[in-house]
């Protein structure tokens, strides 16, 4: 359910007064942690070195794409709850808590190039005052927090003194303000009660199960979560590509398999793999850590191989339908990494449309909100205005996001202007038997079989069952 701003609660009672909270880095996890701060009644400055980015802030535009999220910042700045600023004095200074939320990119060998939180640590010591927790938000490897701690530490003023905690962040793209406000559960890693404290105060009102563990653990569940999840996609992918030989259809299988309530429905959509600033990074963060403690956690490696794997499986395909894409008319749909973003970091929609294009093929795309960003990173890309200008005289039709106005669009139309009559379904996301009756064939992933089950009866037999069920 999408976060609405305006039926949401106006503020929660914060649990011994409004807390002074400084966050570093107004990036997605940031903004939406200071809007959550301040939602949750405390006093938020949030501070960015990008003068431009904090002049937005200030002139009520949000620098990123997410649902709910500039509506809750202009309340929260109206009601005084929540300032901008560049100053590093601003956001240290007579703090209880201060956040790190920078970035923390890969390097070349997957380790997570800690330069911006050292910045950030650096850059605050000299301006605390009394003892303040400074807490990491941003995703890190093991044994971050004692690291900050020695960047903090040098530049402390003489009667100042700091602890150290992990606070990771679990936020979807797109859902970021409803799992924000909901979250399945808050980890807090602190090495003392002392320092737990104030963060347990801050998220009790959330009224969600909060894990408090050591820092070190803290930080390993973050990544934990992740290669986890990622892992389950890929395992998903390999069970699509097993359909494919054996004649099943993954959704089904995907189905009955996720209905034991100790696997889980989520997380099992087969694809062309995950993308996003997240799942790519972490899983190679992880495994970078794993090998500097002299593992090879190869269930992660592996899940990493199969989203390679997936994308060359695609490609395949689209080469093999085409015999040759130089100079074939391919329209895309679907940039973003996923729906409900313009994010287009680490879409394996971008190198779909990077690995046509070096091979010659003249791609039209079409995106609902990641045109900007998509054009951005590869400024080659031609843009269209919408998915029928895309698709006009196209050969092959790619789509590469789920977005649900794909399943929504006049399929009759855009089988009379596109003569290739055939789509590359890379989410299982398109009604088949609408695009089949419209001339298509609709190439999915791991549709081995003929998916029967949206079919009028098994849909009605599929209702009764979770009908009954509910009853009892
Ligand atoms: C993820 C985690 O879900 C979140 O908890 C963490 O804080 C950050 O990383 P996010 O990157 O926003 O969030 O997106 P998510 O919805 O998890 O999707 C990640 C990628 O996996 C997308 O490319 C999506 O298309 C893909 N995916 C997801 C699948 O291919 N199949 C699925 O079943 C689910």
């Amino acid at each position: 359910m999408p976060f609405n701003p305006y039926t949401a609660q106006d503020a929660f009672p914060a649990v011994d007064g409004p807390k002074p909270i400084g966050v570093v880095g107004a990036g997605y996890v940031g903004l939406v942690s200071a809007a959550l701060f301040a939602h949750l009644g405390h006093q938020v400055v949030l501070m960015d070195a990008r003068p431009d980015r904090i002049a937005d802030l200030r002139a009520g535009r949000c620098p990123i794409h997410e649902p709910g999220l500039p509506e809750l910042l202009a309340r929260m700045a109206a009601a005084g709850r929540l300032t901008y600023t560049t100053s590093a004095h601003d956001v240290a200074h007579d703090q209880e808590l201060v956040f790190l939320a920078v970035g923390t990119p890969p390097l070349p060998n997957g380790d997570a190039d800690l330069s911006q939180v050292a910045g950030a640590a650096r850059m605050i010591a000299p301006h605390l005052s009394g003892h303040t927790v400074v807490v990491t938000k941003s995703t890190v490897p093991v044994g971050t927090g004692e690291q900050v701690l020695g960047w903090l530490l040098p530049g402390l003023r003489p009667g100042v003194t700091v602890g150290v905690a992990s606070n990771p962040e679990f936020l979807r793209e797109g859902e970021a303000l409803h799992d924000a406000l909901h979250p399945d559960r808050v980890v807090i890693g602190a090495d003392s009660d002392l320092d737990a404290l104030p963060l347990f105060e801050m998220y009790a009102p959330l009224e969600r199960p909060i894990v408090v563990t050591t820092v070190r653990s803290a930080e390993l569940i973050k990544h934990a979560a992740n290669a986890f999840l990622a892992m389950k996609i890929s395992f998903a992918n390999g069970l699509g590509e097993m359909c494919e030989r054996v004649g099943a259809d993954v959704a089904e299988v995907a189905e009955g398999v996720g209905a034991d309530t100790r696997i889980g429905p989520a997380f099992l959509k087969a694809g062309i793999g995950y993308g996003g600033s997240c799942f790519p990074k972490d899983t190679l963060a992880l495994l970078a850590t794993a090998a500097e403690a002299g593992l090879d956690f190869t269930l992660v490696r592996e899940t990493v191989a199969t989203n390679e794997r997936q994308l060359e499986r695609f490609l395949a395909r689209v080469q093999r339908r085409l015999g040759n894409v130089r100079g074939r008319r391919i329209a895309v749909l679907g940039l973003a990494f996923k729906p409900n973003t313009d994010d287009v970091r680490e879409s394996r929609a971008m190198e779909v449309v990077r690995r046509l294009m070096e091979d010659g093929a003249d791609v039209r795309a079409f995106d609902p909100v990641a045109m900007e960003t998509a054009r951005a990173e590869l400024p080659a890309l031609q843009p269209t205005a919408d998915a029928y200008a895309a698709t006009e005289g196209a050969d092959a039709i790619l789509v590469l996001t789920e977005w649900p106005e794909f399943a929504q669009l006049d399929w009759g139309r855009i089988a009379a202007q596109s003569p290739g009559r055939v789509v590359f379904d890379g989410r299982n996301c398109l009604p088949v038997a609408r695009l089949q009756a419209a001339g298509f064939e609709c190439l999915g992933i791991g549709r081995g079989g003929h998916s029967l089950s949206t079919l009028g009866a098994r849909r009605l037999m599929r209702a009764a069952s979770f009908r009954s069920l509910a009853k009892v």
